[in-house]
């Protein structure tokens, strides 16, 4: 059984798929004939809240001929303790495949573990390789020049600064995700934002070497970067230090000076939803350079892809 908890879920090749077969979902969306989840139900548990991810994943599933089955944790035996195992197996005796949106990690990996239908992690503390994907996507059909054979390839070698959060889910997943893509990634956020254990020993696991690195210094990352990524300063769960990580990220917002260090024609990317004033200025998340509502489409376009590439893979 393939699941998909994390970037190297996918091989290269399959990654490769995704792209082509993400552009093909999106330019014909209208009358494709991609049903690989047809008479399949799939369930979307969600531990937590979600705009993007909530309403793409229930339209992708429907587009792909199966029907979405929304479960909000807080309404099921979960939330009174039945265990995540006892859940994994019960859900398995009524659904094709289960997405879901947590908290730990390990949750993904217990359902993995004791359920008996693919998973797929649509946000964890850990991970978001979803959205991670979706970016790529995104950028790829800015740097392929349309050429969807190239959309893997114009990835390789790109420079990308993730300015911010750089211990949350998304500097994790975008530290795993381009390393696995041979792109270049700096990491910058304040002292104290250092890449934790738990992101080596995901690299060790996966062995692939940890090539990216982290600074301190905002101006140092974004020179000459293709693209800058943000993200929130204040993740879900963690809003007790709400008021200590304003002051820390102070001086980590993406504004108009940050932007005019990268490459003239550089991307803003933000995986919403942005805190303006805060991790970004309201220039540039809605500035020309930034193509934060393409990466919000793509969700639908490139998790759908994702689906069918993971259902072949189950298939054979
Ligand atoms: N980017 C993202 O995952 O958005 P949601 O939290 O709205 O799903
Ligand atoms: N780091 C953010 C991502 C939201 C899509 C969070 O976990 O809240």
């Amino acid at each position: 059984m393939r699941h998909f908890l994390k970037e190297t879920d996918l091989s290269l090749d399959e990654v490769s798929q995704v792209f082509a077969l993400a552009a093909d979902l999106k330019a014909n969306r209208a009358n494709s004939a991609c049903k690989p989840l047809s008479g399949e139900s799939w369930g979307l548990l969600f531990f937590k809240k979600s705009t993007r991810t909530r309403v793409s994943f229930q339209v992708g599933v429907h587009e792909l001929g199966g029907h979405p089955v929304m479960l909000n944790a807080e309404d099921m035996q979960l939330a009174r303790g039945e265990t995540p195992e006892d859940t994994a197996k019960v859900l398995s005796r009524y659904l094709h495949g289960v997405v879901i949106r947590c908290h730990e990690h390990s949750l993904l990996e217990t359902f993995a573990q004791k359920g008996t239908i693919p998973v797929v992690n649509a946000l964890s503390d850990f991970l978001h390789p979803c959205q991670f994907y979706t970016d790529m996507f995104t950028l790829a059909e800015r740097w392929s020049g349309g050429d969807v054979g190239k959309m893997a390839s114009c990835l390789r070698g790109r420079k990308i600064a993730f300015v911010g959060d750089t211990a949350c889910n998304m500097g994790n997943t975008f530290a795993l995700g381009c390393a696995y893509l041979g792109m270049e990634i700096v990491l910058c956020g304040p002292a104290g934002y250092e890449p934790q254990k738990a992101l080596y020993e995901q690299f060790a696991a996966d062995g692939i070497e940890p090539k990216f690195s982290f600074t301190t210094d905002p101006e140092a990352a974004a020179k000459g970067a293709d693209m800058i990524y943000t993200d929130v300063w204040v993740s879900m769960g963690m809003e007790e230090e709400k008021a200590r990580r304003l002051k820390e990220f102070r001086g980590y917002q993406v504004d108009e000076h940050l932007m005019s260090l990268a490459k003239p024609d550089a991307f803003f990317m933000h995986c919403l939803p942005a805190h303006i004033g805060e991790e970004v200025s309201a220039g540039v998340l809605n500035g020309p350079q930034s193509i934060v509502f393409d990466q919000a489409e793509n969700r639908l376009h490139t998790q759908k892809a994702i689906l069918a590439v993971l259902a072949a893979a189950n298939k054979r």
